[in-house]
């Protein structure tokens, strides 16, 4: 007692010598101290590593952009890092001149760079029927942000002239084994789709669909299909694998939805989040991320009573169209057992639903597309934990 804290008293090694040069690691990596912050597979989840998912660290991350490292991955049949001067983009369809694209010739047209969130329609999916996972990594890591740069849809199609009168939709197909397609209606085609080669300033990652993706903003993540080779013009909804016997909603009555492709509006707290634990009572900025399919962020609130009272929170800038929004609250932890939930409202007016407000409407065998108020539940000890409330 008295002696004083030997980390500011003693001048450390790394004060007293020469560090290393630059350009020791050409490729920049985290420091050893952060080795702990990666993406990770759910155990047993899915029997084939190829045909998973890892998510990303939410409860690690700060502000809205998801390091490049670890945004999510979701393949079908695995990944390939494929030769980008093999790799060529098809229009054919509906269009005037059919074309086939090299990278360079797409890389040569006016681009575009734009931050987006991108979130698995399964996103959340366990919380359906239960409470089943133990974080926020698990529980909604399934989303990422970046900003994407690449050429506009609607100037490859212009460029390929699209027949206006009879197309109504497009047909995305990726280069991998999993025989990968989506139809997207025209209109959003036309809107703000990109053929993107670059993820947050560089080059994507082979695991995000190296050296070409379609970016579709708003719309869940299967839609944005990684390695891009094909892009058919149709007149009618194309009714693939992808689209009838997976990403489809299983309704109460025993129907299901089909080409439910906007990702509502959602938020989640990531800090104090499920598997975390408070070391003591008084201050503490709860934090979190908001988002819309339809569009930018109004207004998050935040309750630490289980929904009985709410705050606003605040919103930090930038507030971007269908990209991640971060909000922070103050609040002083009095030692009490306590439910943290956040609740986000779009610029459409659309306020996030309870659990069983969506159960509701949607029944509980669904997969996809639980956008409800994530509960966090926080005891004595300080353990926080996933749970879900009538
Ligand atoms: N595109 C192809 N070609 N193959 C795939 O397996 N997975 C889809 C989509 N695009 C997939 C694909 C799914 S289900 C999602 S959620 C996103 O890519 C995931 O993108 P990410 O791996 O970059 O996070």
């Amino acid at each position: 007692s008295g002696a004083g804290d030997p980390n500011i008293l003693i001048l450390p090694a790394h004060s007293r010598t020469l560090g290393k040069p630059v350009a020791t690691n050409p490729y920049g990596q985290p420091s050893q101290y952060e080795a702990n912050l990666q993406r990770r597979e759910s155990p047993g989840l899915t029997r084939v590593g190829a045909a998973s998912v890892s998510f990303t660290p939410l409860q690690g991350l700060f502000g809205i952009i998801t390091p490049s490292g670890l945004h999510f991955e979701r393949h079908h049949q695995g990944w390939h890092d494929i030769d980008p001067t093999k790799h060529r983009f098809m229009i054919n369809g509906l269009v005037k001149n059919p074309k086939v694209y090299t990278m360079d010739d797409l890389m040569r047209m006016p681009s575009v760079s734009r931050m987006h969130f991108i979130e698995c329609g399964a996103n959340t999916a366990m919380e359906w029927g239960n409470v089943a996972v133990p974080s926020v990594q698990y529980s909604h890591g399934m989303l990422s942000c970046s900003e994407f740069t690449g050429v506009p849809l609607s100037v490859l199609l212009e460029d390929c002239g699209v027949d206006k009168h009879r197309a109504k939709v497009v047909l995305a197909e990726g280069a991998d084994g999993s025989s990968m397609t989506r139809t997207i209606s025209l209109e959003r085609a036309l809107d703000d789709v990109i053929v993107a080669w670059a993820m947050n300033g560089e080059m994507l990652r082979p695991e995000h669909g190296y050296p070409l993706r379609l970016v579709v903003p708003g719309v869940q993540g299967v839609s944005w299909v990684k390695w891009l080779r094909r892009i058919e013009v149709g007149d009618q909804p194309y009714a693939t694998k992808d689209e009838s016997l997976h990403y489809i909603d299983a309704m109460p009555d025993g129907s299901f939805r089909q080409y439910t492709s906007i990702q509502e509006c959602k938020s989640v707290i990531t800090t104090p989040s499920a598997g975390q634990r408070l070391l003591d009572t008084g201050y503490y900025n709860i934090t979190g991320l908001a988002w819309s399919g339809r569009g930018k962020i109004k207004r998050v609130d935040v309750s630490v009573d289980g929904g009985r009272n709410w705050r606003t929170a605040r919103l930090e800038t930038p507030l971007l169209s269908k990209c991640l929004s971060r909000f922070n609250i103050d609040w002083d932890w009095n030692g009490a057992p306590a439910v943290l939930q956040s609740r986000a409202i779009d610029e459409t007016g659309y306020v996030q639903p309870k659990i069983n407000e969506l159960r509701a409407v949607r029944g509980t065998r669904s997969i996809y597309h639980n956008n409800a108020i994530q509960s966090w539940q926080l005891a004595q000890s300080g353990e926080v934990s996933n749970v879900q409330l009538d």
